[in-house]
């Protein structure tokens, strides 16, 4: 298995964020996490990239205790886009993107041919190839997002977390990251986990789904299973129904906007 994680929780000072949550994914999956604010998304998901100490359980890359690994080898192995990334202004499209190459190239080597050819294709596949010269401040929000999930791709990692990769992004592009997404899964067999809260995307790109609520795991299961639990509206307290699209597509969430919910009513 590229990824899992048994029965993790984390603590934040005496709160936990994340109770006993367990996933196990397969080689070129897409599995979209979902769940309110302040579910433990951007939790669960560094505390798979090695970036928090859970205070119990453990999170596995191929079998390795993430714990265990070095920073470098954890790199190698998973690329993480927070939902912040932050980076100096000054910095260039071209220089973020090189850096997210730095796990393969370390201190004691220049980058060669194999390097530069994941540049370009992680700068192209995003769109930005003539923008590399830019400095961060004078992109976009959607541009520097974008730059953002170039840096992930130049890491050629097998497994990639996202942080909701497609706030700030207007829909053209969000749906061009969802299609990079699918494509990096199907084409390269790179497995993804990411964090998002448009349900409809979700339940159109991922092959899974898990659902968090209030630090715990409430769902895990394929989308159209999620869509007959009943779990969205009682957990995101909404009104809706799921329709059908086609009968080879899975269900539609449609939101009821028309009328103020009233929890209780
Ligand atoms: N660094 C932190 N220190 C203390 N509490 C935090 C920290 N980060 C997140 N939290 C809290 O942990 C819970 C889960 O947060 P988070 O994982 O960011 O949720 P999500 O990504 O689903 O919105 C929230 O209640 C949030 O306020
Ligand atoms: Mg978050």
């Amino acid at each position: 298995m590229p990824l899992t994680a048994s029965h993790l929780s984390v603590l934040y000072g005496r709160r936990k964020a994340l109770t006993d949550f367990s996933l196990s994914m397969e080689k070129g999956e897409i599995r979209a996490l979902i769940g309110p604010n302040g579910s433990g998304k951007s939790t669960a998901l560094q505390a798979l990239a090695g970036l928090l100490t859970p205070s119990d359980g453990r999170a596995e890359i191929e079998g390795v205790a993430v714990a265990s690994m070095s920073r470098r080898a954890i790199a190698k192995k998973l690329a993480f886009l927070p939902q912040q990334p932050t980076a100096p202004d000054e910095m260039t499209i071209a220089q973020l993107v090189r850096q997210g190459r730095f796990p393969h190239v370390g201190l004691f080597r220049s980058y060669d041919r194999k390097d530069e050819a994941a540049i370009e294709w992680a700068l192209e596949s995003t769109g930005l190839t003539r923008f590399a010269d830019r400095t961060l401040q004078e992109l976009s929000g959607g541009e520097r997002q974008r730059a953002w999930i170039s840096a992930a791709l130049a890491q050629e990692a097998d497994i990639l977390l996202l942080d909701e990769p497609t706030s700030f992004l207007d829909i053209g592009y969000q749906v061009e990251v969802l299609d990079l997404v699918h494509r990096l899964s199907r084409e390269r067999g790179v497995t993804i986990l990411m964090a998002i809260h448009d349900i409809n995307q979700a339940i159109a790109v991922s092959d899974r789904i898990c659902l968090l609520e209030k630090g715990e795991l409430r769902f895990d299961g394929a989308p159209r299973a999620l869509a007959e639990s009943g779990l969205i509206e009682r957990t995101f307290r909404v009104k809706g129904r799921f329709v059908e699209v086609a009968p080879d597509k899975p269900p539609h969430f449609d939101v009821e906007l028309t009328k103020l919910h009233r929890p209780g009513s």
